[in-house]
């Protein structure tokens, strides 16, 4: 049943209603349990929910919400290999990347074995190039998940990147990065990873042909060593003259694909165990995902609060801050899941919704935006709610930094709630802000799969209850579409046909 036909969303609109008066002070005060009923541990991952616009009985009536849905039928149908991802016809398996080799039977046994018997050959491919002194520059070409991902996570897990090897990321058309890149390597020392699920995106394209031409130009003439793709188009691939592939399946969606070999820049970075910790990780967290019941199912209480927030509250955007440098990409890698996952307005049948689905998702690493846009948060007209995520233990030995900078989490997550009612006008912060705290014990290879595979599936849950294919990605294709026309075009002046707007800009781009 669609979500707003539930007797469940009816409860919760009274409810959200009888609520409105909700205040985090007046809860703690009036339940001395609260952090404790709204907290939770999850696999490497601890969770602090009760500084949210929440409370047992919303909860109650969001799991209701669920039932009613179909939740736990749909993320069963996902764990058993189904066609979830009708628009596409494919099944939905990226969890199938991080199942430990030789532990399912039926139908699902070949696609495991598949996995393993490609894993296998990266891991020991990036083992080679560890070990291999004369590759000292590793540049990952892609865009999207082949980029967000595996940039993210090399960049989070740097305390456990083999020194003496650099990683670049590429991503962008515009030639300004690639050649920026380009400057300051040599050919023999560089091995060129080309990152694309389907092996056509322009960017990547036209980045990877550059990088060839670059290499040749430079003398370089083994593509075979200096060249590897990872894609599942591996015809396309060899047809560019790479022959060095590491291949995946259509049911591994783009941005759901660093666990597949789009992570091979994390392997070689981090090594093959390094990576086998951090499938394990999320592993974990699949299970647990898998099996706990709603009510201690951390992924579902988040994706139920983002309903709860988005449909009910009307809060329409969520801010990321995780407070550790080394998570700066991970805001930009969930805008990716989140926002092309969930930024869809009908429901699986086409039919258009009436009720809202993806929030905006942004931020940046605390305490940066605390000095940027945090005044908005406290003091803005519009509720915003903030996840912190924290790590509890530092891999450096600089006295005090640490302690203030989780201090500062512990603070800003405090004023948004306290407020400050002592002073009027300018000096009045309205406290009542909502915020979730997610806490690492360490950022290990092992807890950052975990963080990141328990916000794959926040997103999965949300978008069941909202009704929508989380899988597809229909609305990036008309830009392209368009570009390739407007390409054209440009090149030879035409602008017979198109809107006033787009002819002047094209008349002075010329
Ligand atoms: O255009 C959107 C998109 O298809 C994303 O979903 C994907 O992550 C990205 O482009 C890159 O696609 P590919 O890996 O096929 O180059």
């Amino acid at each position: 049943m669609r979500c707003d036909q539930t007797p469940a969303w009816k409860s919760l609109q009274q409810h959200a209603e009888a609520a409105k008066g909700f205040d985090l002070r007046k809860a703690f005060a009036a339940d001395a349990q609260r952090a404790d009923t709204l907290s939770q541990e999850a696999p490497h991952v601890f969770a602090d929910l009760s500084k949210n616009h929440l409370d047992a009985a919303t909860e109650a009536l969001l799991q209701t919400l669920a039932q009613q849905t179909g939740l736990v039928a749909h993320r069963d149908a996902m764990f058993s290999g189904a066609p979830i991802n009708h628009t596409e016809d494919r099944a939905v398996m990226h969890w199938l990347l991080r199942q430990p080799e030789g532990s399912l039977t039926g139908a699902l046994a070949e696609p495991l074995a598949l996995v393993h018997g490609t894993l296998k050959p990266m891991l020991a491919y990036a083992e080679q190039i560890r070990a291999d002194a004369q590759i000292t520059d590793v540049v990952n070409i892609g865009i999207g998940g082949s980029d967000l991902g595996p940039q993210m996570a090399v960049i989070a897990l740097q305390d456990f990147v083999l020194p003496g090897k650099r990683f670049h990321f590429v991503s962008n058309v515009d030639g300004h990065e690639l050649a920026g890149v380009l400057k300051n390597l040599k050919a023999a020392n560089t091995l060129f990873l080309i990152a694309s699920k389907t092996f056509t995106t322009t960017e990547t394209m036209t980045n990877a042909r550059s990088a060839l031409q670059w290499f040749k130009a430079q003398g370089g003439s083994d593509v075979g060593r200096h060249f590897a793709a990872l894609t599942t188009n591996v015809a396309a691939a060899a047809e560019m003259g790479i022959s060095t592939t590491f291949g995946f399946w259509d049911w591994v969606g783009g941005r759901y694909s660093m666990w597949s070999s789009i992570g091979l820049p994390l392997a070689i970075a981090i090594g093959a165990q390094g990576f086998q910790d951090f499938l394990a990780g999320a592993h974990a967290m699949d299970q647990h995902f898998k099996t706990a019941p709603l009510a201690q199912n951390l992924p579902v209480r988040l994706g139920l609060l983002d309903v709860w927030y988005r449909n009910f509250l009307r809060y329409t955007s969520r801010s990321i801050a995780p407070y550790h440098s080394a998570l700066r990409r991970v805001s930009a890698y969930l805008q990716q899941l989140e926002m092309e996952s969930n930024g869809k307005r009908v429901d699986r049948n086409g039919q258009t919704l009436p009720y809202g689905t993806s929030p905006v998702l942004w931020g940046e690493p605390g305490t940066n935006g605390q000095h940027a846009y945090f005044q908005m948060l406290h003091q803005g007209t519009d509720i915003v709610p903030l996840e912190f995520i924290a790590v509890k233990k530092p891999t450096h030995r600089l006295k005090d930094h640490h302690e203030l900078l989780l201090a500062n989490a512990m603070a800003q997550a405090q004023a948004l709630m306290l407020g400050q009612d002592d002073a009027g006008g300018h000096k009045h912060f309205t406290g009542n802000r909502p915020s979730t705290f997610l806490l690492l014990d360490a950022l290990t290879p092992a807890s950052f799969g975990a963080l990141i595979a328990l916000q794959e599936h926040r997103v999965f849950v949300s978008g069941s209850v909202w009704g929508i294919n989380s899988f597809d990605q229909w609305g990036v294709e008309l830009g392209k579409v368009l570009a390739k026309d407007i390409h054209a075009r440009l090149v030879s002046g035409d602008t017979a046909g198109l809107d006033g707007s787009t002819a002047a800009l094209l008349k002075r781009l010329r």
